[in-house]
């Protein structure tokens, strides 16, 4: 993700989330936050979705994972979530974590196919409807050589 993405990554955000972040948070990451690594997915050269990181010491907190409600359904959001599992494993880290809402069936779902357990709640987490968080949290392959990783069938 760069800076001239930001205006289209807002309109993924809104669409995605009722408690929608910033154009300045997303500045800010890219521009402050030595932790954060954004993933941003394209067609035709418009971004379509989104994904972003924290990687701390050995483990990657995972920040937001979106794509536009018209290409929902089609294994974006996968594609870019296993992307973004890769390049934490390259990075070296372990595990990695997110928190969701417990009412998002199909995150949840997603999380879930993905490798994703539960592991505690966070009460009230979201200051909208002050709705729980589930936490969760998936072990990661060890970091790929480069040269050894076709074929795996991880990726
Ligand atoms: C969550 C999100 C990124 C998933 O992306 P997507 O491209 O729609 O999902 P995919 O097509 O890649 O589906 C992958 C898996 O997600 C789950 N899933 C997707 N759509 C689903 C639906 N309508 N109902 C139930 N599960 C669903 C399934 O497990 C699916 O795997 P399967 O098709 O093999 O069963 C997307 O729906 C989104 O942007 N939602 C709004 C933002 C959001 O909630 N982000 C997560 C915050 S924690």
């Amino acid at each position: 993700m760069t800076l001239e993405d930001i205006p289209d990554i807002m309109v993924i955000e809104h669409e995605s989330f009722t408690l929608p972040w910033s154009e300045e948070a997303f500045r800010n990451e890219l521009t402050h936050n030595h932790f954060a690594r954004y993933l941003v997915m394209e067609h035709n050269g418009k971004p379509i979705g989104y994904a972003g990181m924290w990687t701390i010491v050995d483990e990657a907190h995972v920040t937001n994972i979106a794509v536009r409600t018209v290409y929902r359904g089609f294994h974006l959001g996968e594609k870019l979530l296993r992307r973004m599992m890769k390049w934490a494993a390259e990075l070296g880290m372990v595990r990695m974590t997110l928190e969701v809402r417990v009412s998002n069936e199909v995150a949840r779902s997603l999380y879930g196919k993905m490798g994703f357990s539960p592991a505690g709640v966070r009460r009230g987490y979201y200051s909208d409807n002050h709705e729980d968080a589930l936490i969760m949290w998936c072990e990661l392959p060890k970091r790929p050589h480069r040269a050894g990783t076709e074929g795996s069938g991880w990726y």
